[in-house]
């Protein structure tokens, strides 16, 4: 009998940010697997399995997940934010595709979270209102001349750009070496959002404009958003800056 595999995002950290179909899942969850920062958030019952693995042990993670649902069981993993962004659902997949023919035959259901450019977004006003991207700036598990060919492609487009995984202690230096790559082709006015632990205790948002960016103030809970040379700042004193960027692109704008 095969069981059913649910890759569910817990959204960035508030409660309130989880969907009603992740509530769901979770309370029809036999086992969870995940990192032990996301199994925490659960409160599981005590009839619910709880299996916690290391950060950076997603393949491993996913293969112990399909194996348990193969046998039968109703398996839960959970992710942070968005299970598809930079996180489960891919290595899940990967899983599948160099795993045994039986787990094609697993019911498999992908549950989407708030990703945690959204939550960070939604905080400081409206700064993803036109186009822009998402890149993870661990070189991890692609090259760092990957990235910074990606980030310039994007930022010479024009996108604005979210970045994912700026900083690690394993990886103290791509942030700022980013910035200062972004500095060649961006105005140094170009307004950037380190949003810090979105929707958590925690959370901290900083605007700052591209020149005066700082890596060391991020961290590995940040998720730092760098406008566009269309991205706006309104300054409200007390309550705090507004960045957007406009959803009309004036042609001259077109580099
Ligand atoms: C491995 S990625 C996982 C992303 C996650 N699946 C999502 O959709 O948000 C981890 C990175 O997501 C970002 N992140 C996750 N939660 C966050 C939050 N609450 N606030 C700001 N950034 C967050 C940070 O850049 C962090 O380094």
């Amino acid at each position: 009998m095969t069981g059913r595999i649910a890759v569910i995002g817990l959204g960035p950290g508030s409660p309130e940010q989880v969907t009603p179909e992740a509530a769901r899942l979770v309370a029809e969850g036999q086992e969870f697997f995940g990192y032990a920062p996301y199994l925490d958030r659960l409160n599981l019952r005590p009839d619910q399995v709880s299996n916690a693995s290391d950060n950076r042990e997603e393949l491993d993670r996913a293969s112990a997940a399909l194996k348990r649902a193969a046998e039968g069981k109703n398996v839960c993993v959970v992710s942070g934010g968005d299970p598809g962004v930079f996180a489960m659902a891919a290595a899940v997949c990967e899983a599948i595709e160099a795993g045994p023919a039986e787990w094609r035959d697993i019911d498999l259901v992908v549950v989407p979270g708030v990703t945690a450019m959204l939550a960070v977004a939604a905080r400081i006003g409206a700064p993803l209102g036109h186009d822009f991207c998402a890149i993870s700036l661990s070189d991890n598990l692609k090259p760092w001349e990957v990235i910074e060919a990606r980030l310039e492609a994007v930022a010479r487009a024009g996108f604005v750009i979210a970045l994912y995984n700026p900083i690690s202690r394993a990886r103290p230096w791509q942030l700022g070496k980013a910035f200062e790559n972004l500095r060649r082709i961006l105005p140094g006015t170009t307004p950037v959002i380190l949003g810090r632990a979105a929707g958590r205790p925690d959370e901290r948002m900083a605007v700052m404009r591209l020149a005066e960016a700082d890596a060391a103030r991020a961290d590995m809970a940040t998720c730092v958003i760098i406008g566009s040379p269309e991205t706006r700042i309104i300054e409200r004193g007390e309550r705090g800056p507004l960045v957007y960027t406009p959803r009309f692109l004036v042609a001259e704008a077109v580099r």
